[in-house]
């Protein structure tokens, strides 16, 4: 899976997930342009400030950026402890800010990876408002409509990742006219500064339960990006409109209320044998 002669932008690249990426990506020959707040310890090849929260330095930033590209992996994201509307400024609307000036710069037979996580699973509920928010053209229109319809930090969170996953299945749409594929990965708990925030605003007994039912363990920054970096390479050239679910198995269980039964149990409670 090599990345040689390749660019390809990495959102989030100070921290967690996105430094692994970043890392994994130029370990594999990519040339990594990396957009954070801060530069901070994270590895990039390049590296360019940016607040996603605002649209104008997210044109300055992609002004900087003079090469063609082959990838974006859209990271970078905040926990519901901040504001309801900073949730949706950086989750949902620079993101797509971001990905649609991009665009006309990937080359085809990119891919645009978006990191939505677990806490977007129930985006078929919630369709009709996603769509309402995603009929918004402009940052300033959604932004409009995320004061229209004020959510907590926590509500919004878990409502931007929704709209994250809608937004990338939607996106498959693209690889027509520009031949760029479009995914979402949806990881549990992954060992990094914001779990920290997750364990305040989802709780310690939902979290604990999930670490139990993957095996002992949340995941690592590594077990993630080397799914993003799968789902950016030619090898993944099949795989477009889809979310991948990157937990270790613990959302299913949780689904099917399977945590706490042994294993053999779980397999016949699954199948409903008595
Ligand atoms: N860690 C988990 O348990 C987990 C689970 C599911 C999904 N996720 C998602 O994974 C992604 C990466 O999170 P992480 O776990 O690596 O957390 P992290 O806090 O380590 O990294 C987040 C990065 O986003 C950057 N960022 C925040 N606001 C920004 C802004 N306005 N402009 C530019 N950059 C900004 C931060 O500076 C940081 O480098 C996020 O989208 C998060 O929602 C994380």
């Amino acid at each position: 899976m090599s990345f040689e002669d390749k660019t390809l932008v990495v959102t989030g690249t100070a921290s967690g997930i996105g430094a692994a990426t970043s890392a994994l990506l130029i370990e594999r020959g990519a040339h990594v342009i990396g957009l954070d707040l801060d530069e901070g310890d994270g590895p990039a090849s390049n590296f360019v400030r940016c607040d996603l929260s605002n649209p104008a330095e997210i044109d300055n930033a992609i002004a900087k950026i003079d090469r063609p590209l082959h990838g974006l992996a859209n990271v970078a994201g905040v926990p519901g402890s901040t504001s309801g509307e900073t949730v949706m400024r950086v989750n949902v609307l620079g993101l797509r800010h971001l990905t649609e000036a991009l665009l006309p710069r990937l080359e085809a037979g990119s891919a645009v990876v978006h990191v939505a996580s677990g806490a977007g699973a129930g985006w078929r509920e919630r369709l009709a408002p996603i769509r309402t928010l995603l009929q918004c053209r402009s940052f300033d229109d959604g932004l409009a409509w995320v004061r229209d319809h004020p959510m907590d930090g926590p509500e919004a969170y878990n409502f931007s990742k929704e709209v994250v996953i809608v937004y990338a299945l939607a996106g498959s749409m693209l690889a027509r006219p520009h031949g760029v594929r479009s995914l979402s990965i949806s990881p549990g708990a992954v060992e990094t500064p914001i779990l920290k925030d997750f364990y305040d605003t989802m709780g310690k007994d939902i979290l604990d339960r999930l670490k139990e039912q993957s095996g002992g363990r949340n995941g690592t920054p590594d077990d993630i990006a080397r799914i993003i970096a799968f789902a950016l390479s030619d090898d993944a050239a099949w795989l477009n409109g889809t979310d991948i679910g990157a937990d270790g198995g613990s959302e299913v269980a949780l689904s099917f209320d399977l945590v706490e039964t042994s294993a053999t149990d779980a397999v016949d409670a699954f199948f409903g044998r008595g």
